[in-house]
């Protein structure tokens, strides 16, 4: 056996939170073989497992009684031409924004409105990662995933994985899948995606590189989310609420200048981060945890906040938000 365990880990600095919390025990994994040392490791001693990634969408409220594994299977690859694109390999273990830059400096396109996304490739597809007007599904070849209760592993195609806004199969509490290796298909032929508003603010009508539109999303992203090295936190807390055209109508009647997106035929995306910023939640703290100037949908930890109290500040704004606007919020990060 080549996996090293450790007892009792601290968390904190293995999440973006930065909340304190420990593990029972604690492993990384390197390779397949590691990944399914780690599982059985699991079986024997009776251990929930957790695959974990960069922790940047995770939120731990209490000991974690089981074994996590911190998922570092490395390479990448430059594979075949498939019908106009170019397929490219990761491991599920590659740091997600040095992957987008790499296949930038490959003359590849695809990726770069989803610059500097925290994270690793593993986990892209885990909540469907999506940015300035692009989701994973849009650009994944396909994946292929690990069945910790089975030990196969299979390959999923864009379909099997049942992606959905900020979803997809993995995301679902009794998932069996660690997802080891990720397959994207990119362009040497660059078709700019510029749709999103503050993107085609900047750059719409301009002759762009895929590396400007990256260093755009970067500066747009800088400008408004906090950088988790600085400040902790998990990104967006809530997903965007996504409700019907009946209910649209009236709060917008009421709300003329709310920020909405058509979702489909029958239904409307509206911003959480405009929503919580109405009830009055924008800059205010509670202890280290508070709601972030510039971006309402942004919990933060300014020190030694606790999952709880984070959980806490997350109920009283869903509460308010459900009382003044009738809007149910979902978080997005996953809570242990
Ligand atoms: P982790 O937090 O480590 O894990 C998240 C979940 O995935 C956990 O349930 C974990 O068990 C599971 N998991 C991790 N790896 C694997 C694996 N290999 N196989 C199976 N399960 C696994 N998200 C967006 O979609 N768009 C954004 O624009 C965005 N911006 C962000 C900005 C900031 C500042 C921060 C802090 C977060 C942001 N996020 C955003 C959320 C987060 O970065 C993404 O969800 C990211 O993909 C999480 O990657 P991770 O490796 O940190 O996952
Ligand atoms: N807004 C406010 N007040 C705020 C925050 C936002 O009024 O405090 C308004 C903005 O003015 C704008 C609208 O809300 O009209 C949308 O804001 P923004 O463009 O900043 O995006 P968002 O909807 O808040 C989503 C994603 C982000 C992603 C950005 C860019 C979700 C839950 N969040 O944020 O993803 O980076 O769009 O595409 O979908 C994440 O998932 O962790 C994440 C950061």
């Amino acid at each position: 056996m080549t996996l090293s365990v450790k007892r009792q880990v601290a968390l904190q600095s293995h999440h973006t939170l930065g909340c304190p919390a420990t593990t029972e025990y604690w492993t990384e994994v390197r390779s397949l073989n590691e990944l399914v040392e780690a599982c059985r490791y699991a079986k024997t001693h009776q251990l929930n497992l957790l695959p974990l990634g960069g922790g940047s969408n995770v939120v731990f409220t209490q000991p974690f009684e089981g074994l996590i594994a911190k998922i570092a299977i490395l390479g990448k690859q430059i594979g075949n031409n498939q019908g106009g694109k170019v397929i490219v390999e990761a491991g599920a273990g590659e740091n997600w924004h040095q992957f987008v830059c790499w296949t930038l400096q490959q003359g590849l396109s695809g990726l770069e409105n989803l610059s500097l996304i925290p994270g690793t490739v593993g986990a892209a597809p885990i909540q469907n990662i999506g940015a300035y007007g692009v989701e994973l599904k849009e650009v994944m070849d396909k994946l292929w995933a690990f069945n910790r209760e089975t030990e196969q592993i299979k390959q999923f195609s864009v379909d099997e994985c049942q992606f959905d806004y900020r979803d997809s199969i993995f995301k679902q509490p009794s998932s069996p899948w660690i997802i080891a290796k990720v397959a994207f298909k990119l362009s040497a032929k660059f078709q700019p995606k510029l749709h999103y508003q503050p993107l085609k603010q900047l750059l719409d009508g301009k002759s762009v590189t895929p590396q400007q539109v990256s260093d755009t999303v970067c500066h747009i992203r800088a400008s408004k989310l906090p950088d988790p090295s600085v400040l902790g936190n998990a990104g967006s807390f809530f997903k965007n609420p996504v409700i019907s055209l009946e209910q649209f109508k009236a709060i917008y009647q009421a709300y003329p200048e709310m920020p909405h997106y058509q979702a489909g035929s029958h239904q409307i995306k509206l911003a959480a981060g405009w929503l919580i910023e109405q009830c009055d939640f924008k800059g205010l703290y509670q202890g280290d945890i508070g709601v972030h100037e510039k971006q309402a949908l942004v919990i933060v930890n300014k020190g030694n906040g606790t999952g709880r109290e984070v959980m806490a500040l997350a109920s009283q704004i869903a509460k308010k938000v459900s009382e003044q606007f009738g809007v149910q919020l979902e978080i997005e990060p996953r809570v242990y």
